[in-house]
């Protein structure tokens, strides 16, 4: 079971594949995550990233490509019960370079599900989330509140609020999945692939019905 989880920044996609992960033994592949690790190591796709990161614009197409090819290719065959693409495609010239390797890598996409979310709700979700520095794991300093104030509940590790959060970055992210993202909306429509769950409900109700699109087929 290959997914793609599509939505805005702020959307859930993250929440909702850690969830999918612990359900059906799938992985989770965050471009987000994996740009985060290359800018920590310095490595040659880090050192682009940042820069585009920090302001809230996409990491150019070729790039991204090259990264995401690059650890598929190494990491497929470990993948016994699927992945989750958290965060990629993005444009469709990803989406088509994407389809281009599921011939040449040998994998299919079974699902492609668009968390479907008002923007005036994902400032109020990114403003207010935290992330653990230890163990990536996500939480919403209303929504979903640590138990102990700026302390991870899993690992213990300490809570930060990431660089690209702060209201300028945020506006920019917003208005660059508009311009450039939103067309893989139409995209995965004609293709008859695409399904929508509302994002805007509690974490548990939007879990619901991606499990019920999961099962449905
Ligand atoms: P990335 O890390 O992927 O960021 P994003 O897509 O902007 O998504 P987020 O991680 O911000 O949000 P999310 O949808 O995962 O929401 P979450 O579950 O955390 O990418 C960062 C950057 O990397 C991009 O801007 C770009 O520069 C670059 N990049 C990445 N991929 C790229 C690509 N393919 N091409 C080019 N560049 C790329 O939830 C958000 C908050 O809301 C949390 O606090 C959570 O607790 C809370 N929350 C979640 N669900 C609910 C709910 N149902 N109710 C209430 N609160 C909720």
């Amino acid at each position: 079971m290959n997914i793609i989880l599509m939505g805005p920044p702020g959307a859930g996609k993250g929440t909702q594949a850690k969830k999918l992960v612990e359900k059906y033994g799938l992985v989770q592949i965050s471009t987000g995550d994996l740009f985060r690790a290359a800018i920590k190591e310095q490595n040659k796709f880090g050192v682009i990233a940042n820069y585009f990161i920090q302001y809230g614009y996409l990491v150019p197409d070729d790039f991204t490509n090259e990264m995401v090819y690059d650890y598929l290719k190494e990491h497929l065959p470990e993948y016994k019960n699927g992945f989750i693409l958290d965060g990629f495609p993005r444009t469709v010239v990803q989406a088509r370079e994407l389809e281009s390797w599921c011939k040449e890598l040998g994998f299919n996409i079974d699902f492609v599900v668009n968390l479907d979310i008002p923007s005036e709700v994902l400032v109020k979700r990114l403003s207010g989330r935290r992330t653990c520095k230890n163990c990536g794991t996500t939480f919403h300093v209303e929504f979903n509140p640590p138990k102990v104030e700026g302390v991870c509940d899993v690992c213990g590790g300490e809570l930060y609020q990431r660089a690209d959060e702060s209201e300028e970055a945020v506006k920019v992210r917003l208005d660059t999945y508009e311009k450039q993202t939103r067309p893989l909306i139409d995209y995965y429509k004609m293709k008859g692939q695409l399904s929508i769950v509302n994002g805007n409900q509690s974490m548990a109700d939007v879990f619901h019905d991606l499990e019920a699109v999961l099962e449905d087929k």
